[in-house]
């Protein structure tokens, strides 16, 4: 697969992450572990280099996975992880006091099965602590050689200049699709002109924009789908034009003479938007990691990417990507 850097920060990464989020958290029971460690160790043989976890998923379980999974082929690949919720629960208040980031680090070097983070995330921006404090605790964490690369999620653009001013950022991880793109008013913008890269998450639209949820879905109750309001039952049925749209561009494009799927398009779609931009679409299925990694080898031309442009002007998204609890966290 190709791979891409992530803005100016000289790490480089396979083109297409793994989300790997679902495999122990958020979207219903966490998958079997021995097969949970299967998928993640083929996405690297088919070229996967970098690997998104956070201590909240689970927690704690989702980084425990990737330990054991990656150990074989530890310097091979990108690890990325997150800090920032009290006690790693993310139903629990944010937490990026100086004190709890080197504690966290600590703690993950020995479920990652690592000497290093290749790229710590402030998972979510704590109205309680000073950015430029965050930042100057992973400078130092930098400098001591257990991380090599700070990132932050969901942080607004004017936190981003100010950790940006302290210790370089390499990597924004916000949510960005075809469905949400309100990153490009603002932040995007700002990326380019920093020269960090870009890491969307949820970028199959948390399942939807594959085509295979519908109005007559039904999730885990464990799933977090339940609560989002994009996912009520009637969203799911207006939000369909989207799936309507990535369908009829899929059935143009395609390699051997396959059509392509919706998730391939929406996954070629954002990496058509910029050079430094980096999904990682998750799952835990092995025939829809194939399907997904199939994505980076479709190449949309000016042409589709009009198409696309001009039907998405037309379709307006039913409701919030996020409940409202979960909206207050998103940084400014
Ligand atoms: N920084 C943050 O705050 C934040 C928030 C959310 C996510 N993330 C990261 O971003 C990663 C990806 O985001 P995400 O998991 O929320 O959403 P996503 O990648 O947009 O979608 C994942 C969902 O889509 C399904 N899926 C995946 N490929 C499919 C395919 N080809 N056909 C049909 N269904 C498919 C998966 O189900 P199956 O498992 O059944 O395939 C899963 O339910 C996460 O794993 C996590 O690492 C970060």
């Amino acid at each position: 697969m190709e791979k891409r850097q992530l803005g100016n920060s000289g790490l480089e990464v396979s083109a297409l992450g793994l989300g790997c989020m679902g495999l122990s958290f958020g979207y219903g029971p966490a998958a079997d572990k021995t097969a949970a460690i299967a998928l993640i160790r083929v996405a690297f043989d088919k070229g996967v280099t970098f690997f998104d976890t956070a201590e909240a998923y689970g927690p704690f379980t989702n980084e425990e996975l990737l330990g054991e999974a990656l150990e074989p082929f530890r310097d091979q690949v990108v690890i990325a992880t997150k800090f920032g919720f009290e006690g790693g629960d993310s139903k629990a208040g944010l937490d990026s006091k100086p004190e709890t980031i080197k504690a966290f680090v600590e703690a993950s070097l020995k479920r990652l099965r690592t000497d290093r983070i290749d790229l710590l995330y402030q998972h979510r921006v704590d109205p309680n602590v000073p950015i430029e404090d965050v930042a100057g605790t992973v400078k130092d964490l930098i400098q001591s050689g257990k991380v090599k690369h700070f990132g932050l999620s969901e942080a607004g653009a004017q936190t981003i200049r100010r950790a940006h001013a302290e210790q370089p950022v390499a990597a924004l991880q916000s949510e960005y699709s075809l469905w949400w793109r309100q990153p490009e008013k603002e932040i995007i913008p700002t990326l380019e002109e920093l020269g960090i890269g870009f890491v969307p998450f949820s970028p199959l639209g948390k399942g939807f924009l594959t085509g295979k949820i519908d109005e007559n879905t039904t999730f885990d109750k464990s799933d977090f789908r339940n609560v989002v309001p994009r996912f009520t039952a009637e969203a799911r049925k207006g939000n369909q034009v989207m799936v309507e749209l990535l369908n009829r561009i899929a059935e143009q494009k395609g390699a051997t003479g396959m059509p392509a799927t919706p998730a391939q398009i929406a996954l070629a779609w954002l990496l058509a938007q910029k050079p430094w931009i980096v999904p990682i679409p998750g799952t835990t299925k092995l025939h829809r990691l194939e399907e997904n990694l199939g994505g980076a080898a479709i190449e949309l031309s000016a042409e589709d990417l009009r198409e696309i442009e001009e039907a998405a002007a037309e379709i307006t998204v039913q409701g919030e990507r996020y409940p409202e609890a979960l909206q207050k966290r998103v940084g400014n």
